[in-house]
């Protein structure tokens, strides 16, 4: 084997170790009292995101300086990489904004539907659509979230 070929051959092995052991930075804002919030860092920590925990009692504000479009509102915001996330977000989802990077303001799943990550209760499980917006009003469908007869979430992007 030439030495440059063995050279290049570590550079990408080494690469692909360190993208592996990348875990994001993700500022998340919530309020103290909330606990579903709490487990979706938890949901977010068991998906290998490094979450930074930001404690506020004024989350209107925060969203207020986000420019968070009303309609999308839930409990926690977060920031990734310039995006903003919104609610009870599937870590998936995320993972697959930041690889494809659209040009979007950030996703979020509004309200609190129960069967989100953090919001699970017992065995029920609402559908539930991560919708993708910007800040002109713009809104889409980023994934949804579907009941198959198993009580199983299936899911079109
Ligand atoms: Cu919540
Ligand atoms: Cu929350």
């Amino acid at each position: 084997m030439n030495i440059l070929f063995l050279i290049l051959f570590q550079i990408f092995t080494l690469n692909a170790f360190a993208t592996t052991l990348s875990s994001p930075e993700i500022k998340v804002y919530r309020n103290p009292t909330c606990n579903c919030c709490h487990k979706w860092i938890n949901h977010l920590e068991e998906n290998k995101f490094n979450v930074v925990d930001l404690l506020t009692t004024n989350m209107t504000q925060v969203k207020e300086a986000v420019k968070l479009p009303k309609q999308m509102t839930s409990c926690h915001t977060a920031i990734i990489e310039g995006y903003i996330i919104e609610g009870h977000v599937p870590a998936n989802d995320i993972r697959r904004l930041l690889a494809e990077k659209p040009d979007i303001a950030g996703l979020s799943v509004p309200k609190m539907p129960v069967g989100t990550p953090g919001m699970e209760v017992g065995t029920r499980k609402d559908n539930f659509i991560v919708f993708q917006f910007d800040h002109d009003g713009h809104y889409g469908v980023f994934n949804q979230y579907q009941i198959d007869e198993h009580n199983e979430y299936q899911t079109s992007p």
